[in-house]
């Protein structure tokens, strides 16, 4: 099944009523261990994904799962606290529904965060990255089916995903806050299992920096209805085979519970420049 137009109006309008006449302009969709920035929203009103007409729920460890509107850093916006991920059972379409529903609601902006593995080996585990461009082959794309001409074209241009403009907003935050901030590729793979050794080597000869389930859908999603993108990326651990040890999910908590702080910093100081 494919949404059209007016599903997505249906949420929109149904969210509309729940927040009144706030109008977000930045949307965030928060991965692992950055969830808690919704809970800093000043003047809050959060909406649970599952009281949202077509709107799915979001199972993740760490996800909770409900929209929250308001202002962080001066900034009118729209956090998701928790995302949707192809391994959970659905659909890109499904993933990124919320991205349309919420650049219905006034978003032009939309940051995305998350946790991934480091596929570039002169870098280490804890480091943040900023995403300078992403590969997603093999799979569908969110944009699969009719064409939504609402939202934008058939055939989206992709040059320029991650937003240049923001990009240097970014690097600029970081300098001030002298937070150290890799810049590379963001290649998606669908999980849940992480990559294999072999995996990541291809990733690497493909010219990613760092390897994750997220993220990509939503980010073509964004691209296709115009709206600016900025993506930031906590190293969590080292890819598959690049150390000696298997992978786990406990390791990618530990590391975004321990750079929470760096990672959190540098993200509102972006949103305050915006
Ligand atoms: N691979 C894929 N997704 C991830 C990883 C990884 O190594 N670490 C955190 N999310």
């Amino acid at each position: 099944m494919h949404y059209t137009f007016q599903h997505y109006q249906e949420s929109a309008e149904y969210i509309r009523r729940r927040i009144g006449a706030f109008q977000p302009k930045v949307a965030m969709i928060l991965g692992s261990g950055l969830g808690f920035l919704g809970d800093q929203v000043e003047n809050a009103a959060a909406v649970p994904y599952g009281d949202i007409p077509h709107f799915k729920a979001s199972t993740a460890p760490g996800h909770k799962g409900r929209l929250v509107f308001g202002t962080l850093e001066g900034q009118p916006v729209a956090v998701m606290q928790g995302r949707m991920h192809h391994y959970e059972g659905y659909s890109y379409e499904e993933v990124s529904y919320a991205v349309r529903v919420l650049r219905l609601l006034g978003c032009d902006t939309l940051i995305v965060t998350n946790a991934a593995g480091c596929v570039n080996t002169a870098w280490k585990a804890g480091d943040l990255m900023l995403i300078t461009d992403q590969i997603k082959l093999f799979m569908e794309s969110p944009l699969r089916g009719e064409n939504l001409p609402e939202f934008g074209v058939r055939f989206p241009d992709a040059s320029k995903l991650y937003t240049p403009a923001l990009r240097e907003t970014a690097r600029s935050a970081a300098g001030d806050l002298g937070i150290e901030l890799k810049e590379g590729v963001y290649m998606y793979f669908p999980g849940p299992q992480y990559e294999t050794p072999a995996e990541v080597r291809f990733a690497r000869i493909a010219g990613a920096d760092a390897v994750g389930m997220s993220t990509a859908p939503e980010v073509i999603t964004a691209g296709h209805c115009g709206m600016r993108v900025l993506g930031f990326t906590l190293l969590s651990n080292m890819a598959a085979g690049i150390l000696d040890q298997p992978l786990s999910e406990q390791e990618v908590l530990d590391a975004a519970a321990a750079c929470k702080d760096k990672f959190s910093r540098l993200v509102l100081e972006c949103l305050k420049r915006m």
